[in-house]
């Protein structure tokens, strides 16, 4: 019952800064670094795994550690709203694992600490508030709605709290529910950092460029078409007979139905392209670079690699190399042969890029496209519906309903204890001052 009490008035400062700021209270609630009260609840609800395996191995728990603010530059978000990526589905199964534990503890490369990284959250995507901050953070504080895309290697957004850096963290789009804006960034991070970085298109050049985008129906496809219309470019999209209508619907110019015959003849007979957004992979790439303009600085940018995989197999320094030479022999093939970039996308977090995607979210330019939604406790059911594949846009998780019945009551809560904290603070004040 008392941690319960806790856990409100733990909630009801996330609330309630925004309303009482709106009412011309002041109100501040950042702290220094390690600040994070002991008086707030030391344990939160996520859905962990504690080895890796299938839908089994997900596990609910109410006594995971609260990830409080532990550097300066930290942020902890109340997580309202999460989505799932097949990512999520490939790191159940333990996809990646040696990389992301060495990651996220370089010493576990002596190899003496097997389940360091358990339990493990899953979860890569964030809509919620901002509980609370470091010492160092200007650009948000708490009491501010954001969104963000969680690295893999940190602890994901099934459960009440994530920590983040705030560069990761950005303003959630004012338009969107929490459960809308779930949905974009993590698709948007590898958008942005494929075709920016990768692919060489920006807002003030794509206007006059040929994309071809790959498995346009899902999640990375359906954010990435809208993006590539909003700079102005001319998309493509190969997508299944039933996802045409979302995908024109979504803007683009051009669909070819790849279970309708052989989509590389069907994309062979058109003009040819500046750059390739590859979702799909495998097969896809053999004959995706002869899509592309020669001798042109074309560039082809592949979302699947191998990267994780060969270090998950081969061990983490045959792996990074497999995979180095992989990438350096296809480039140098795909350059001397036909002028043409051979290149791999990958997610990169970056807090900045959500801000350029927040404007064009708020200027109706970029929609939020959510296939299916599921209470938190029924997050099982929503890795199974990933898991069944032919995404049309993505998967959401409510991890907090919200409840604007108990709103009023918690703001009334935290009013009463901001007055006590004054209150206390001039006692002190008066103290020090008769010292
Ligand atoms: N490198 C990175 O950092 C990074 C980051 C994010 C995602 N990814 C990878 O990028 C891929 C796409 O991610 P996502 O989130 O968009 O996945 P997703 O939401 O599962 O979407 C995949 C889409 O591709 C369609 N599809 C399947 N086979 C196809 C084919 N041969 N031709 C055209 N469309 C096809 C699927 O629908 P139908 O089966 O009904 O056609 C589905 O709509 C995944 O492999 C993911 O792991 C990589």
């Amino acid at each position: 019952m008392a941690s319960t009490r806790l856990l409100c008035l733990f909630n009801a400062k996330a609330a309630a800064t925004k309303t009482l700021a709106r009412a011309g209270w002041s109100v501040c609630f950042r702290r220094n670094v390690s600040s994070s009260p002991s008086r707030l609840q030391h344990c939160m609800s996520a859905w962990v795994i504690d080895q890796y395996g299938t839908n089994g191995a997900l596990t609910y728990t109410e006594e995971i550690p609260v990830p409080t603010v532990n550097s300066p530059s930290e942020v902890m978000i109340k997580v309202h709203a999460a989505s799932l990526n097949p990512l999520d589905i490939s790191m159940r199964g333990g996809y990646g694992a040696t990389l992301l534990k060495l990651r996220r503890d370089p010493m576990s490369v002596m190899g003496n600490d097997h389940d360091s990284e358990f339990p493990l959250i899953l979860g890569r995507d964030v809509s919620g508030v901002v509980v609370d901050c470091g010492s160092e953070v200007t650009h948000v504080a708490p009491g501010d709605e954001v969104w963000a895309a969680v690295p893999p290697w940190k602890q994901g957004s099934l459960a009440e709290f994530v920590t983040l850096t705030e560069y990761e963290v950005s303003h959630k789009p004012k338009l969107l529910s929490h459960t809308e804006a779930a949905s974009i960034p993590y698709v948007a991070n590898t958008a942005l950092s494929a075709l920016v970085n990768a692919g060489g298109l920006c807002r003030d050049s794509s206007s006059n460029k040929r994309v071809l985008i790959t498995g346009g129906s899902g999640g990375v496809g359906t954010f990435s078409i809208q993006l590539l219309k909003a700079w102005g470019a001319h998309v493509t999209v190969t997508c299944s007979h039933n996802a045409e209508g979302l995908v024109r619907g979504l803007g683009a110019d051009e669909v070819v139905d790849y279970t309708a015959g052989d989509a590389a003849e069907q994309l062979d007979m058109m003009e040819k392209f500046d750059v390739i957004l590859d979702s799909v992979g495998g097969e896809t790439e053999l004959w995706a670079m002869g899509l592309l303009k020669p001798w042109s600085g074309a560039k082809y940018v592949s979302l699947v690699t191998p990267l994780l995989p060969n270090t998950d197999s081969m061990g983490m320094l045959d792996g990074l190399l497999q995979a180095g030479l992989s990438l350096q022999s296809k480039a140098i093939q795909n350059i001397i042969s036909s002028g043409v970039f051979y290149r791999w996308g990958v997610y990169a977090p970056d807090g900045p890029a959500l801000d350029e995607v927040s404007k064009l979210v708020d200027a109706g330019k970029i929609l939020p496209v959510v296939e299916a939604q599921f209470p938190f406790a029924q997050v099982p059911q929503a890795f199974l519906k990933l898991d069944q594949g032919h995404a049309r846009g993505k998967t959401v998780v409510r991890v907090a309903e919200e409840d604007d019945g108990r709103a009023e009551e918690l703001v009334q809560n935290s009013r009463m204890e901001t007055a006590v904290e004054s209150e206390q603070e001039g006692q002190r004040t008066a103290e020090q001052n008769q010292i």
